[in-house]
């Protein structure tokens, strides 16, 4: 047997495909026992007795219900030390779960005006970053809350503006429902003026229009995007303009965006020419890194052996690296499989 064969024989070792992870937030990646291990050093108090009550915390209704425990958990994060942690606990985990590039949106909003200043935050992350150059590839995506008003958005985005040389791209996360896209024009637009990409989280709990929304801003690739499946004149223009969408199937089970893996979106819209991916969201909350949402959608939705190499290939299509890394990415998953 061929070194691919073995690679893409079922059950799959999804931990050996060389992966992206394009969509996923670093404070949904703090761990349980990290997040209890946080609240003892920083005298924080909790409303769980244990990690194994936390873990049993995580069964959501919905988005709003997880964003509750996911706000709960960031109180914990109170010094630098905390932050290098957290990203490097990621980063550790992810090039060990064979992500070979990882872009991951971090919220400095939800931490602003506590004790801790936003340089000492990014000093944080960005150590850990560097610190791990050599075994994995990570860009850091800027993010706003679509719950707050515009301005704040505008505010966060001027206050990041001495970081700017690292920052891939902006986006938006948050309750989706009642909180369109369009509402927060001013500020994907100041985004675009200064020259960065942008990305917004459309169509996970919002309708198709969202999505159309998002189109109307020019984002450069739409996080989840689940409800263009519903519209295929939407699914048409998606795919003629291979708007990339970073889709995360565990998530969306836990987060009841689907009752089953078996009816996820992702084959579907493959099939009609989509750039769909597969990433991980908020793997510490939804018990699911990015090699387990390969694994569990490969076989819901039994994923054959060229549309697994297709899913790898549109990571990288879907990736804010330079062309001449996506080419080297390219010949390396080529090879790989
Ligand atoms: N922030 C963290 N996870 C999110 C998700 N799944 N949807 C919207 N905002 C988020
Ligand atoms: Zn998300």
């Amino acid at each position: 047997m061929s070194g691919s064969d073995s690679l893409l024989k079922p059950p799959c070792d999804f931990v050996k495909l060389p992966k992206t992870d394009l969509h996923v937030h670093l404070e949904g990646t703090l761990e349980p026992e990290m997040l209890f291990r946080l609240a003892d050093r920083n005298h924080i108090p909790l409303p769980w007795k244990n990690p194994e009550m936390l873990r049993e915390a995580c069964r959501f209704r919905d988005l709003s219900a997880f964003l509750a425990i996911y706000y709960k958990g960031c109180e914990v994060l109170v010094t630098e030390q905390d932050f290098y942690d957290l990203a490097r606990a990621y980063l550790e985990r992810a090039a060990a779960d064979g992500v070979f590039h990882t872009e991951f949106f971090f919220n400095p909003q939800v931490f602003c005006g506590k004790t801790i200043s936003l340089s000492g935050i990014l000093r944080a992350v960005f150590s850990a970053m560097d610190d791990m150059r050599d075994r994995i590839s990570c860009l850091y995506l800027g993010t706003v809350m679509r719950t707050r008003p515009v301005e704040d958005a505008l505010r966060t985005l001027d206050e990041l503006a001495p970081w700017y040389d690292r920052i891939a791209a902006f986006g938006m996360g948050g309750a989706e429902l009642g909180n369109p896209p369009l509402r927060f024009k001013r500020y994907f637009d100041a985004c675009r003026e200064r020259g960065f990409r942008i990305c917004v989280h459309a169509g996970e709990e919002g309708p198709a229009e969202y999505v159309r929304e998002a189109l109307e801003l020019r984002v450069d690739r739409i996080d989840h995007g689940n409800a263009a499946v519903h519209d295929p004149d939407l699914m048409r223009i998606l795919a003629e303009k291979r708007i990339p969408l970073t889709m995360c199937p565990i998530s969306n089970l836990r987060l009841n965006v689907v009752r089953d893996l078996a009816e996820h979106p992702l084959k579907r819209m493959l099939e009609h020419g989509l750039c769909v991916t597969i990433n991980s969201d908020d793997p510490a909350y939804f018990l699911g890194y990015a090699g387990d949402n390969w694994s569990a959608v490969s076989r819901a939705l039994g994923l054959t052996r060229s549309e697994i190499l297709q899913l790898a290939l549109n990571g990288v299509e879907a990736s804010f690296l330079p062309e001449a890394q996506k080419r080297m990415w390219r010949d390396r998953i080529r090879t790989a499989l």
